[in-house]
């Protein structure tokens, strides 16, 4: 990234990247009190001092002192500058950035493509509710449990059955098909021939976490041969290896109850929702990838797996499982009974039902014993070594080493072999075996005592300054009164204190909160939060702020004096008249008397 980052974009990515969610991906938070605590990616420690605070969208940790907002976290964590790590967040936030002037259509363009889905999801749900035709969607639906009040709560549609149906939509609203080409929305037959793509079926949208519609599954109606869904393909803003179903709604859920439940399809996932569980996101029939383990684990290190019963629902479990376990995921396995998937299971069963058969859940290494014990393929000493070598290679995967060693022990009191044998043969495996790189957690120091600026007399006062104006903005119009912003040579204290300079400004109305979240200035950021995580909301004495003032003062004046000494010493070697110079410095000196005292502060 070379350019600027536009102000809005930066904003767009920050409201889109919950500082709880970000740290989440890096390290496992717990919930106390209003908080949430962790081990400190920044210094070694045993015991959580790490702590992030969601109302004011920062992190502090009391133990090394690290602090910041969302943005200097990243840079901190991944070593990056700053628009780096807006592009690092824009990026998992699905949010696209102005690039440079080739990108800014591209921006231009996937800006087009999410107003398009938006429209097509608005269209969608208008037909489901209103058109004559959807009655046999309606129908369908209601057979399926899924009641009207719910078409909008999931995101539901109906396709008209025609093959410009949407096309003719988007031409009333002046949009070219070759938007909606690039969208997914419709196929190309030749040459400016278009037709939908969706026709005549119910449409599940599909959301990214910043809650924009990227694409759709749409279900047929009848049992015919045609394919039972027609998705949107690969577009420039649905990829689909970074996307998961139902994450942008369940992400709260998933945090709060510690625990993922995977499904496959999207009826899956609203027949749970409707039996009031929530934390759940459906993989809507892509195979899981890298990418869709590292997005959860922002959430979570506990999976169910809840797959269609079938053989091909059980495969892909097992596929899926073992990407989760290389990502760090303990993981349980739910079987439905004979041939069901969720939605059947939860429609056919009551909560408590529901909730009974999640409990009952089998650990990873458990389910696959039981699978191999249930098809006889436990009983010859050959079966039971490849079955062996078979639960070994998923143990492999498993980077925790204390896990690995409980599950070693399990397993071979259940398979009765020797603990070493399994061990020899974990060994060679994990050799084979890739593990993630973990990101290198070495802080780039920056915080305020290894910036060279804060430790002179004239950064100590203006961060002092920055400081009691963020925490006690009452403080910030007369501060002003005695310092002009562009007198301030931080450039980030320059940029608050302009910010602020206004006759409208409102002390009241002022959010720290918002403005530490703009900072781009690591020290400053992790200052700032540091001083908020101690004291909160604060009151200075207006003697402190006078004394920083001062201090400014003084400076200004030292410079001043400073630069005539030189000039006198000048003219003196060229034996020129210095008088008037010297007036002026015994001048600047009387200044200086005065303002130590504290004679030009207005207050
Ligand atoms: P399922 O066949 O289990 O669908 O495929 P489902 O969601 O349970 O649908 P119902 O209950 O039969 O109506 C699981 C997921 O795989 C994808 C869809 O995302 C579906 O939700 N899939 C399935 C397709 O993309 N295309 C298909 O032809 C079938
Ligand atoms: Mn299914």
């Amino acid at each position: 990234m070379t350019r600027n980052i536009p102000a809005e974009s930066i904003e767009q990515v920050r409201l889109a990247s919950d500082i709880v969610d970000v740290v989440s991906g890096y390290l496992t938070l717990q919930k106390r009190g209003r908080n949430y605590f962790g081990l400190c990616p920044f210094h070694q420690e045993k015991t959580p001092s790490f702590s992030v605070n969601p109302e004011m969208q920062i992190f502090h940790c009391f133990g090394c002192g690290a602090g910041g907002n969302v943005f200097t976290f990243i840079m901190k964590m991944e070593g990056v500058t700053f628009p780096e790590a807006v592009k690092l967040l824009a990026q998992a936030a699905g949010i696209v950035l102005p690039e440079d002037s080739e990108d800014i259509d591209q921006y231009r363009e996937k800006e087009a493509l999410f107003y398009v889905n938006k429209l097509a999801n608005e269209f969608f749900l208008h037909n489901l509710q209103k058109a004559k035709e959807a009655q046999e969607a309606r129908d369908y639906l209601q057979n399926r449990g899924i009641l009207s009040q719910m078409y909008a709560q999931f995101d539901l549609g109906y396709a008209l059955n025609r093959w410009d149906g949407l096309l003719n939509h988007a031409k009333t609203k002046s949009i070219k098909p070759e938007i909606l080409l690039k969208a997914g929305l419709v196929i190309q037959k030749e040459a400016s021939r278009y037709y939908d793509r969706f026709r005549g079926r119910i449409t599940f949208s599909i959301r990214n976490l910043s809650n924009q519609i990227i694409g759709f599954g749409a279900r047929r109606l009848a049992d015919d041969d045609s394919p039972k869904y027609i998705n949107t393909p690969e577009t420039e803003i649905y990829q689909k290896r970074f996307i998961l179903y139902g994450l942008h709604t369940a992400r709260e859920s998933i945090r709060r109850e510690n625990k993922i439940i995977i499904v496959e399809g999207y009826t899956d996932f609203i027949s749970l929702n409707n039996a009031g569980i929530k934390n759940v996101i459906a993989t809507s029939g892509t195979a899981l990838t890298e990418e869709h383990a590292r997005l959860m684990r922002r959430y979570t290190s506990n999976a169910i797996v809840m797959y269609d019963s079938d053989s091909a629902g059980a495969a892909a479990a097992m596929r899926g499982a073992d990407i989760l376990l290389e990502n760090g995921f303990e993981i349980k396995i739910c079987t439905l009974p004979n041939g069901q998937d969720p939605d059947e299971f939860v429609r056919t069963h009551s909560e408590v039902q529901v909730k009974e058969i999640l409990e009952a859940a089998a650990p990873l290494i458990d389910h696959k014993l039981q699978v191999l014990q249930k098809d006889d393929l436990l009983q010859t000493v050959n079966q039971r070594t490849s079955a062996t070598r078979e639960l070994l290679a998923s143990i492999a995967k498993i980077g925790d080493q204390i896990q690995r060693a409980y599950l070693v022990r399990d397993l071979a009191k259940k398979l009765h072999i020797e603990e070493s044998a399994l061990w020899n043969e974990l060994e060679k495996q994990s050799k084979k075996t890739r593990f993630t790189p973990k990101t290198d957690a070495a802080p780039r120091d920056s915080t305020i005592s290894a910036n060279k600026f804060f430790q002179s007399k004239k950064g100590a006062a203006e961060l002092a300054l920055l400081e009691m104006a963020v925490l006690d903005p009452d403080l910030i119009p007369r501060i002003l009164q005695n310092v002009h912003h562009d007198d301030f040579s931080h450039p980030e204290i320059r940029r608050f204190f302009q910010l602020v300079d206004s006759s409208e400004f409102d002390p009241l109305s002022f959010s720290p909160e918002n403005y530490i979240a703009t900072i781009q200035d690591a020290s400053i950021a992790s200052h700032l939060s540091d001083s908020f995580s101690e004291k909160s909301f604060a009151s200075f004495s207006w003697k402190y702020a006078s004394d920083c003032i001062i201090s400014l003062q003084l400076v200004q004046i030292d410079e001043e004096i400073e630069r005539i000494r030189e000039e006198i010493r000048q003219q003196n070697k060229q034996s020129k008249n210095t008088s008037s110079l010297v007036h002026q410095f015994q001048q600047l000196l009387e200044q200086k008397k005065l303002v130590s005292k504290g004679e030009f502060i207005i207050s």
